[in-house]
């Protein structure tokens, strides 16, 4: 049996840690000088201390950077209930036990993908863990509309919501304590 983690990411590489303004920081410049998201970097974590294998949420229509159009695009997106279609077809999860699925708060809600992934994926039988970015306004009810699209899942009620302001040593440490809590139960 092993574990995957499914995650969204869209760091914005023009405001990568924020500028104190309007628009919420969404990722990290590394030292190399490119940028992770802040979903990615928590993904990163938990492939790496679970053995996980990885999936990534991409979608066909590639969406802008730029703040203020990215907004007018993935609102619509919210209001008519899009399931944007995947690049990637879903792995095989036949021998996947546990899933952690990571994403970014869009609108007070998960990009419209997240859900066109878990209406592709069966995941009925494994648990599934959340871990959620986000510019401190929480996670809405996406704990409900997940559990309800993740037909016959197990979804653990203790997700991870990640502040966007952490610096990114914090992130990696509120991800490993969330980590050892849930799977110590
Ligand atoms: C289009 C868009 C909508 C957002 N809506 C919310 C929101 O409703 N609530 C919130 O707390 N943060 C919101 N944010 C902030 C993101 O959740 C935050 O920047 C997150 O860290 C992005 O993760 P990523 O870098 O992995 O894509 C929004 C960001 C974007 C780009």
């Amino acid at each position: 049996m092993s574990n995957l983690v499914a995650y969204f990411s869209h760091p914005d590489p023009f405001n990568p840690e924020g500028d104190g303004g309007s628009e919420p920081p969404s990722g990290y410049v590394q030292r190399d000088g490119s940028i992770v998201g802040t979903v990615q970097a928590m993904a990163e974590v938990i492939k790496k201390l679970t053995d996980a294998s990885s999936y990534r949420i991409q979608t066909k229509k590639v969406y802008p950077s730029y703040f203020r159009i990215l907004e007018q695009i993935t609102k619509g997106e919210k209001q008519r209930g899009d399931r944007p279609e995947l690049e990637e077809p879903i792995p095989d999860l036949s021998s996947v036990e546990n899933v952690f699925l990571g994403y970014p708060m869009w609108w007070m809600d998960a990009p419209m993908a997240v859900y066109s992934f878990l209406e592709k994926a069966d995941l009925s039988g494994k648990e599934l863990y959340l871990f959620v970015a986000q510019s401190d306004y929480g996670i809405a009810d996406t704990l409900q509309t997940i559990t309800k699209a993740a037909k016959g899942a197990k979804v653990n009620q203790t997700p991870l919501v990640a502040s966007c302001y952490l610096t990114l040593t914090q992130l990696q440490q509120e991800v490993a304590t969330w980590l050892y809590k849930v799977s110590s139960k």
